[in-house]
């Protein structure tokens, strides 16, 4: 395994928080491509305290949370996929991108493009909450169509056992596991330091996500 392309079926579904948690299981580095909004602590702030491994630098900074297109436009910039090579790694690397997999990069470029040019697997992570079995089949068939390999769906949140065996069939996936809330863990991983919240992070990784399946990925 060397890279693994973390994704979602939307903005604030905790693909930063299973990112680190996976960083910290996999003892793999992590990588942002392109973080888009400067205010607020950053994904890669966040995995580092929350995992307690060393993140790689993003590709591009951009102060505006907004589209990474339209946040790079605001600063008179076209994102160029070619500085977005995956970054040579030792160990495992894992990838973030941003909000969902048809998030525009630039004009012509969308984040499933780029995904699809790695030739990385995929992970996609879903809520479990309503609404989620549109969302999770509408990217599972757009990350395809793209040519994506997708290694499996991670669900997020309170267990729905029929919700999440109806994107299972549907969307003809492996389930990952899912990972539950985890009370807490917002405030630990935005104040600066390892984050309280990682220990307990790191259980729940070894109790609901299956990674065994996500290891044996060559
Ligand atoms: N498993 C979880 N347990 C507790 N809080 C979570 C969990 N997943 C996400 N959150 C919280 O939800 C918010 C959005 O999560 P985040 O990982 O940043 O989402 P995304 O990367 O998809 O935008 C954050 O405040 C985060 O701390
Ligand atoms: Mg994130």
């Amino acid at each position: 395994m060397s890279a693994l392309v973390v994704t979602g079926t939307d903005t604030g579904i905790g693909k930063t928080v299973f990112s680190a948690g996976l960083v910290q299981a996999l003892g793999a580095r992590y990588w942002k491509p392109v973080q888009a909004g400067l205010e607020e602590a950053t994904d890669s702030e966040v995995v580092a305290r929350l995992s307690g491994q060393e993140v790689l630098a993003e590709g591009y900074r951009l102060q505006l949370p907004a589209s990474p297109h339209l946040a790079a436009e605001a600063e008179g910039v076209e994102i160029d996929p070619a500085q977005l090579s995956l970054p040579a790694c030792d160990g495992p690397l894992v990838v973030e991108g941003a909000g969902g997999v048809m998030v525009p990069l630039n004009r012509r470029m969308l984040y499933l493009d780029l995904f699809a040019r790695w030739g990385a697997p995929v992970i996609l992570c879903a809520r479990t909450q309503l609404g989620t079995i549109n969302h999770t089949l509408l990217s599972l068939q757009a990350l395809r169509a793209a040519g994506c390999r997708v290694l499996g769906v991670v669900f997020i949140g309170a267990p729905e056992r029929e919700v999440e065996d109806s994107i299972c069939l549907f969307g003809k996936v492996v389930h990952l596991g899912r990972l539950p809330m985890i009370p807490g863990l917002g405030k630990a991983a935005a104040r600066p330091g390892r984050a309280a919240g990682s220990d307990a992070l790191a259980r729940a990784f070894a109790t609901h996500i299956k990674l065994d399946l996500i290891r044996e990925v060559p």
